[in-house]
């Protein structure tokens, strides 16, 4: 295992009617003048806005409002709401919404604390301060309501980047599985295909010896497997949906993926296809790691086998273990079909003719390399693409 630090400070209130205490959450941590954040109206649809705003009303803390976050958010709303909380004298960002809300809030807070184009954070410089952000989550999917992270789509020429830091974490963090319920089937699944995904860029690693880490990526796949059906077939099944939710924020706050290398390479790829296409960002993932599996599975195929056995519950074949190693990325297909998410660029409605395009754009160049358990080029990237036609 590998040396490492991990601070993970968020303060999570979770279970019915929490949302109620958004308020008092935001007094605790020292809001005067909150700028509510949201999307493109789900919240204001369920009634959400109207009791998150009662309870600000209560603590009288006073706030303003900014909707409109796309999914896959853009960067001209954040320049947009980094005046806004400059010019009124903003203190505290609630984020009330999925991941693209959050991370646009997130983009905010850093943006208010900094004189030059926020943009530099998503282009690699480090992140110092940031307004503190609350979050209220609405869908299990992103875990930015438990991560450092933040991802902007910049309109010009469409670059997908991620920024992090340990002042992006959210100092508070509502979960309501209630709130997911009325979420479409196809975002719920969606959701779940991201959620899997953040623990395989964790779980395919060249570091030896991560035994906790791995029992505790297979304990948050095996839930998901158990789960996602049940709200599939039942969209307001509070257990399945708490259940979820959780497993979300345990997939992406790191607790995960400490002590080992990891790999987020088939992150990277995906990114390209949901800033060219404006899909869901756990669907384009449906697509990309099955094909990422077997582009890489040799490099290490008893770690493909062990994930085969131990959570897609396959017989080991002791004598040809790449036959188990397959017949689990096989799995893995099977179940993202079951719950309604693509496994092609077809299904995906992406093109053949976008590929090299989306290899230029990821920007590896003539030498440079992505991923941690197996480094991949940009042919090997055209290649990974292609095995997802
Ligand atoms: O905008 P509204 O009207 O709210 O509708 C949203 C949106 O259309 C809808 N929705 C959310 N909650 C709902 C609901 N509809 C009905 N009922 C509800 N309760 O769902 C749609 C998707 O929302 P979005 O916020 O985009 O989803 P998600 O949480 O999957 O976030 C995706 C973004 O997060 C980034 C992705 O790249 C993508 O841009 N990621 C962020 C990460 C991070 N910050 O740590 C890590 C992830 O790997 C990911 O890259
Ligand atoms: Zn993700």
């Amino acid at each position: 295992m590998n040396n490492f630090t991990f601070y993970s400070p968020t303060y999570f209130v979770f279970g019915k009617g929490t949302e109620n205490t958004a308020g008092q959450c935001v007094k605790r941590f020292g809001g005067s003048k909150v700028l509510i954040h949201y999307g493109g109206g789900s919240v204001v649809r369920s009634g959400l806005l109207d009791r998150v705003k009662a309870s600000l009303i209560k603590e009288d803390i006073s706030f303003i409002e900014l909707g409109g976050v796309k999914p896959n958010p853009r960067s001209g709303l954040v320049y947009q709401g980094i005046d806004l909380c400059k010019n009124e004298g903003v203190d505290f960002i609630l984020a009330v919404g999925g991941g693209s809300t959050i991370d646009s809030a997130k983009a905010i807070a850093a943006g208010v604390k900094y004189d030059g184009d926020f943009w530099d954070f998503y282009e690699g410089k480090p992140i110092e301060a940031a307004l503190p952000v609350g979050t209220i989550l609405t869908i299990a999917a992103a875990g930015s309501e438990g991560s450092g992270d933040s991802v902007i789509t910049k309109e010009e020429g469409m670059l997908k980047r991620g920024a992090g830091g340990e002042a992006l974490r959210p100092v508070f963090s509502i979960l309501n599985p209630e709130l997911t319920q009325t979420l479409p089937a196809y975002q719920t699944a969606a959701g779940a295909a991201d959620i899997m995904a953040h623990v395989f860029e964790r779980y395919f690693t060249n570091t030896e010896e991560v035994e906790i880490t791995d029992r505790l990526c297979e304990a948050v796949l095996l839930t998901m497997i158990k789960e996602v059906p049940r709200v599939i077939a039942d969209p307001n099944n509070y257990e399945a949906r708490a259940n979820i939710m959780w497993a979300g924020m345990v997939a992406h706050n790191n607790l995960v993926g400490v002590g080992r290398e990891q790999d987020w390479a088939s992150h990277g790829i995906e990114h390209e296809l949901s800033a060219l296409y404006d899909v869901a960002h756990g669907a384009g993932l449906a697509v990309i790691f099955p094909a990422w599996m077997t582009y890489v599975y040799k490099h290490n195929i008893n770690r493909f086998a062990q994930i085969a056995t131990r959570v897609w519950g396959c017989q080991m074949n002791f004598e040809n273990p790449e036959v188990t190693a397959l017949e689990g990325i096989d799995r893995l297909k099977k179940f993202f079909t079951s719950i309604g998410m693509p496994i092609s660029f077809k299904e995906l409605g992406a093109k053949e003719e976008d590929i090299p395009a989306m290899v230029e754009k990821i920007g590896l160049g003539q030498g440079g390399t992505m991923g941690g358990f197996v480094k991949l080029n940009s042919k090997d990237v055209e290649q990974i693409y292609r095995l997802a036609l």
